[in-house]
Order: C-alpha cells, then structure tokens, then sequence
C-alpha cells in the first residue's frame, strides 16, 4: 500500500544534503556568462544605442535582435511579445540587448558602458486610461481578452430582489518569490541543435519557444529541466523568455551560454499576479437568497499579452464564488498597459475574484443582519447544483463538508461571540471564507492538449515513468511514483521516475492549473493498470489458463491464488515475446463533458477542489499592524495522495495568501517596481507565519487516481478574504484593497471617523 502513506520523497535526500543540481550549480567547459541590458523607460522609441569606445568590447559579445536566428517572438497566445525589442520599448526592463562574457564582473562594467538613448512616448499606467485608448498599446482597443458569462435574466433577478448591494474591490500585483531565481543554460550541440537546461515548470513551453527562436526543427532542440526550486506559476512562461536569450547567446558565441538572475532583477522584470479591480452589484431577498449578480471584472495585463486571456478567463469563471445564483452576468476584461506583463502566479485570476465576492458576501450578510456562514450556506453549492457556467456539478463536492469542518475546528461561533466585546488596543477578530477551484485547463483545454505519460516494467520487476510534468518541489515525483507503485501492487521503492528531458519524455503538459495529480497522475495509473493487464494476459498465455484465473499481487504472479511466478519473470517472459514493456496512455476528458468556447457555458473544468477558511487575528488600534495569529483551512481533495505533501500544499499557499493579504505590495512608480529587494518587498517569514491548521477532506472524484483531484491552488485562494474579515470584525473597518497595510488600515480608520488622515503617518 502506498496510496495515502507519507512516504520518503524521491529527492528529499538529494536536496537535505546539498547534493542537487541548481541551475546554478552547473558550469561546462568553456561557458560564458549571459546578461540583459534592459529598458530603463515605460514606453519610448530607440533612437540611438551608444558603446563607450573607451571600453574593451573585446572581451564581451553583444547581441541584439538582429542576431536571432527565426522568429523575434516569445510565442504563447498573441505572440506580440518580442525577444528583444527592435525599435520600441514598451515596458520597463524590456529586453534590448544581450551580452556575453567570461566572467560576471566584465559583464557588469560593460553595462555601464552602454547607453541608450529614448524618444519617450505618453505611457499608461492605468486600467482606465487603458480603456478609454489614452495610447493605443494593443490592437483598437487596448483589450488583450474580453469574457462574458450570462445566465437567466438578471434584470427580472434584480426585480424580484428585496436588496441590492453593491461594492467595488481592488488587488495589487503579487511577486511568486521562488526561493531560486529564474535561470538557464543554453549549450550549443551537434549539427545546429540547441541544448537548454534550467529552472522551469515547463520543458516542453520552452521546446517550444526556443524552437521558433532559433528556427530549428523539434528534434533539434532538447529541454532538460534542472532541479527546481519554487515556481508557484512564475516559471510557468517566464522561462521562454529568459531560454531564449541564453539561446541567442549560445548560438552566436558557439559557447554554452548561463544566464542567472540575481533577485533584483528577477523582482523588476519578471512577471506577477495580475492586479485588478471587480465590481459587484447583488439582488438578494431578506431572506439571503442570491437572486441576481452583476459582475464586472477588469484586470491589468501589462504590455504583452502573454497569459493574460486564460488568466482572465479562469478568474471570470470563478468570480460568482461557490454559490448559485440563477440571474448572473459576468464581464470581464484585461487590457494592455505599459507596465511589464503580468503572469501566471498560483490561483491564476482565482484569488483576486475570490476576495471580491468574499468580501461582498460579508457586505450582504451584514446588510441582511445575518450571520456570514449562515449567508454561505444558503446559497453554497451542493451535489447537483449548477455553476455560474451552467455546469452540473455531479460527484466529489465536499462544499458542506469543508465549511463545516473548518468552522467546527476554529469554533467559529465562540470566537465571533468572544471577540465582540473587546476593549483596549489590541483587538481580536475571526473572519471566514468560502471557495472553489477547477482543477486541469479550463473548458476545452485538457481535451485539445491530450497530455501523454507512460510507464515502463523492467525485467527486474521495478517500473520507470516518463513524464513532462516536474517537480517544483510540491511533490510531483513522489505522488507519482506512489500512484504507480499502488496500482501495480509494488512497493514505493521499485518505482522511478526519469527527469523531464524533452528529448526522453512525452509531452504532459505544463505543470500548472493543478492538473498534475488529476490529469497526469490518472493518465499514469491508466498506464499501469494496462501494464497488468498485458502481464496477465501474458501469464494466462504462458501457463495455459484463462485470464480470470490470473492475479497479480506482492510482485508475484497468482494462478487460482497459487504464486506461480514472480512479477520480474512475467515481465521477462513478455519482454522475450513482444519487446519492451511500455505503455504510453493520453488523457480522455471524463464522458459527457461538453463545453461552449464562445458562450462559455458548459462544463468548465472536470472537477473543483473545495476550501473553507476560518482566520484569527490581532489588531493593534495605534499602530494599525495586522497579527494574523490561526489560520484553519479545510481542502476537499478528492483523495490525499500523499497527505503529509498534501498538508504542506494547504500551509504553503495559505502562507503566501496571508502575505497577499495584509504585507506584499508591489510599488509602481512610472512603470518601475521601486521595492525590488527582499528588505522593501516583504514576504511572511517563519516570525510572521500563523498558526496553520490543514483539514484534509476526502470527496473522491471518481475520475481522478484514487479519488484525487487538484490541490496545488486552492489554497492560495481563500486566505485573503477570510483575514480580511475577521480585521473587520476586530475592527469595524473594511478595507476593500488589498493589501491591508497599516497604510490602508489607517487611513479607512480616519474615513470610518471623518477625519482626513494623517500625513505623517502615510
Ligand atoms: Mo500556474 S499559476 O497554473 O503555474
């Protein structure tokens, strides 16, 4: 049995003792250096790119768009991101050169040798000069996607409505802060091939990218992932990009080429969570029945269109929250502006919705003057019920189940009695939240993409599996190799796993949309369960018997429950007749999914991974410093694979909600991220972590491996809102932005008291 047991991770001892193999970690003989010489301006025209001929420029190599071998695009959906701009800039820290160097310092002091020079043109920094075209970035209209969902009539929803509330939310940018920064390697191979290692989530995006950079065929390019320390969704397409340039350079050296970033750099140029603003405009009856929503969904993109369209559509789908709601309208939008592009960061447009409607579910619960939970179970989504797509949510929905079992291990209902009379400085609030995530690609995505596995039986009796789905430290290897071992009937140990090499393995994928347990992991246990049953079949021949009498159990072939053989001599008997024992298996969408691209109704994803959040914490009323002290958090999961892995999934993502919630602020000045450092751009460290307390739910899906379904990003989704609430019940104030810095705090403070706020202390 290895299912739902905490076994040993596969690189756990590799990474303990220092033994594994950072990007950084890597040189081969002859490597040069990379670096990037970036726009210093929002958005301008390059007139004129000056080398100080005082410097020894030979001892660098520069290379600059002229220099790239095929297409100067970093292709993903618009493809209007170039690799390095030609005659325009329209970001800060776009990429315009490139230099290589034998060592790192030469690279610095010859940076300090260029300059270039900008003809400025008007930038636009914000959503609504965006919109209103102040300067035309993208296309006529400045809008990189646009999304509308509709459902019933919501006009004849608001006229049989007793109320109507309405309230506008607003999120900033977040930073992913994987603990390693983006980095790359390109080696120059045999015959014109291109060989790419470094830090991704996803080899074969970068195959892919690189391919069209260096105009090679596929089997001319090969992508190895090297270990990888964090990605949280920012090593999802940044990497195209930064694999490019170490390409560029590779190929015009002849060298291989690394490229690191240092952490200022990774923090300015590489992208984030896309901020956004969303309005909500609610009919409810008295008695808390949702009868009509409203709403409107703006997200900024920044300059390129990069993931931006199925970043919106996944926060438009789930922007009406886990409810039913008959009369919905849904309008969604993300448009071009000059500031660098925004990217995919766990929850991918799920926690910027998600704090919308949980806030706004507070707002209707307390105009209705009724209890927030009480609010949400009315109006939860249950077995049966329809989505805001349409979708009829059939099996594995622990929506009860999760609130209840949060709000009965916080003691939600004495905690809210308790904190309501408090005197003094310091006061306690609790606040919850209630939520969802779809698990795979959205709408039609897993059913195009067909994502492959396979898995291989030795004839020493252990099994080997290729995959393209990585390890980015959340446990990818192990649950795999679990999910193998416990459909063979081998134990852990005799299960491998290769390393994502494009050139070795099948394309799975990317590793992202918590898709890997779900959608590869049931790919893999289709590949096993096929394995056995050729080796029965092979058995069953061998011996002379019918298939039914033949069982596969403690590696050993069973002949009416007699061990006959073992399953190492099964496997040689097969491998002699027929070859190779491998089964390569793709992924079928469950049957009966069915969804409509244009109208988007349908069934948007196969399955949703529900949450319910309950946080305590402390505010102190003078300096207005938020102490998020517990954080209850219940997942259904479907099945724990792993449930140890699974718990850390649930603290680490409701970790970096918290930070989201009341500490990460990314300051924009003029299109430039002016707290590029880790002592300006705070993140929750071991002092500020709360108390986390994971619930693991089990509401199997019936299509998933074991009853799993996706984990990685829903706990990233409700931790805002729920702290968000319990400082509004500690305090009184709601503050409808996020972060909520002692900044915001205070000043809805001065408002909630008519009083401007104080200078000094903004
Ligand atoms: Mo992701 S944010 O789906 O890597």
């Amino acid at each position: 049995m290895s299912v739902g047991q905490n076994v040993l991770r596969q690189e756990g001892r590799e990474k303990l003792t220092g033994e594994a193999k950072y990007v950084d970690d890597i040189t081969y003989p002859g490597m040069l250096y990379g670096k990037t010489i970036r726009s210093t301006v929002a958005h301008a025209l390059i007139k004129y790119i000056n080398f100080d001929p005082m410097f020894d420029w030979s001892r660098v190599v520069i290379a600059d768009y002229r220099d790239i071998p095929g297409r100067n695009v970093v292709v993903l959906i618009e493809d209007d991101q170039p690799l390095l701009a030609e005659s325009k800039v329209k970001h800060v820290e776009e990429p315009i050169l490139l230099l290589a160097a034998e060592d790192r310092e030469v690279l610095e002091e010859a940076a300090q040798h260029i300059q270039i020079e900008y003809e400025p043109l008007p930038a636009v920094f914000s959503m609504d000069d965006a919109l209103a075209r102040k300067q035309l970035l993208f296309k006529q209209d400045n809008i990189f996607k646009r999304i509308c969902i509709t459902k019933g009539d919501v006009l004849r929803g608001l006229s049989k409505s007793d109320r109507i509330i309405e309230g506008t939310y607003r999120v900033g940018p977040q930073e992913q802060l994987y603990i390693e920064p983006q980095g790359m390697i390109a080696i120059p191979g045999e015959d014109g091939a291109m060989i790419i290692e470094g830090s991704t989530q996803c080899p074969h995006y970068v195959h892919r990218a690189v391919k069209h950079i260096l105009d090679l065929p596929d089997e001319k390019v090969i992508v190895r992932q090297t270990v990888t320390g964090g990605g949280f969704g920012g090593k999802e397409e940044y990497p195209d990009m930064l694999a490019g340039h170490a390409a560029v350079l590779a190929r015009k050296t002849g060298r291989p080429v690394k490229m690191v970033y240092d952490r200022v750099e990774d923090l300015s140029a590489t992208t984030k969570r896309h901020p956004a603003r969303i309005h909500h405009r609610t009919g409810v009856t008295r008695d808390g029945r949702l009868m009509s929503m409203l709403i409107d969904i703006v997200m900024d993109g920044g300059a390129y269109c990069t993931l931006s369209p199925v970043v919106l559509s996944r926060g438009a789908i789930h922007a009406a929250g886990p409810y039913n709601c008959d009369n919905l309208r849904i309008e969604a939008k993300v448009v071009a502006t000059n500031h660098p592009p925004y990217g995919a960061f766990r929850g991918f447009g799920v926690p910027q919705v998600c704090f919308a409607i949980e806030q706004h579910m507070d707002q209707i619960a307390e105009s209705l003057g009724m209890d927030p939970l009480t609010l949400r179970q009315i109006n939860m989504l249950r077995q049966g019920d329809r989505t805001a797509t349409g979708q009829r949510l059939h099996y594995s929905v622990g929506s009860d189940q999760v609130l209840h079992a949060a709000v009965a291990r916080a003691n939600y209902h004495q905690l809210v009695r308790r904190y309501s009379r408090q005197t003094g400085t310091k006061r306690r609030g609790v606040g919850l939240s209630f939520f969802y995530h779809g698990a795979g690609f959205t709408g039609s995505g897993e059913l195009n993409m067909r994502s492959g596995a396979a898995v291989e039986l030795r004839v020493d009796g252990t099994a080997s599996i290729y995959t393209g789905t990585t390890e980015i430290g959340q446990g990818t290897r192990t649950i795999f190799c679990q999910i193998v071992a416990e459909e063979l009937g081998l134990p852990y140990e005799r299960v491998f796993i290769e390393n994502p090499d494009t050139s070795r393995v099948p394309d799975s994928g990317p590793t992202v949309a918590s898709r890997t347990c779900m959608i590869i992991g049931g790919v893999l246990q289709r590949c096993a369960s096929e394995l056995k049953q050729k080796l029965v079949a092979t058995a069953a021949e061998a011996i002379g018997v019918s298939v039914e009498a033949i069982k596969i159990e403690n590696e050993h072939v069973l002949c009416i429950d007699a061990p006959v053989m073992t399953l190492a001599d099964a496997v040689t008997t097969y491998v002699e007749r027929y070859g190779p024992l491998r089964v390569f298996q793709r992924y079928d969408p469950p049957p009966g999914m069915q969804w409509d691209e244009r109208e988007y109704r349908g069934d948007a994803y196969a399955a949703y991974a529900f949450g319910a959040d309950v946080a305590e914490v402390e505010v102190d009323l003078e300096t207005f410093e938020v102490k998020v002290l517990r954080v209850i958090s219940a997942a259904d999961v479907g099945r724990a694979i792993h449930p140890i892995l699974a718990e850390g999934q649930i603290e680490g993502g409701t970790l970096q909600a918290v930070g989201y919630a009341v500490m990460e602020e990314v300051v924009m000045q003029q299109g430039r991220m002016i707290n590029n450092r880790l002592t300006n751009y705070l993140i929750p460290t071991a002092v500020d972590a709360p108390e986390i307390h994971a619930i693991l739910v089990e509401s199997p899906y019936p299509f998933g491996p074991f009853g799993a379904k996706g984990i990685g990003e829903l706990p990233m989704d409700g931790g805002a809102p729920a702290i968000a609430s319990a400082i509004y019940q500690a305090t009184g104030l709601r503050v409808t932005e996020l972060p909520i810095t002692p900044e915001r705090l205070h000043q809805a403070a001065c408002q909630a008291a008519g009083q401007r706020p104080n200078q000094e202390f903004k």
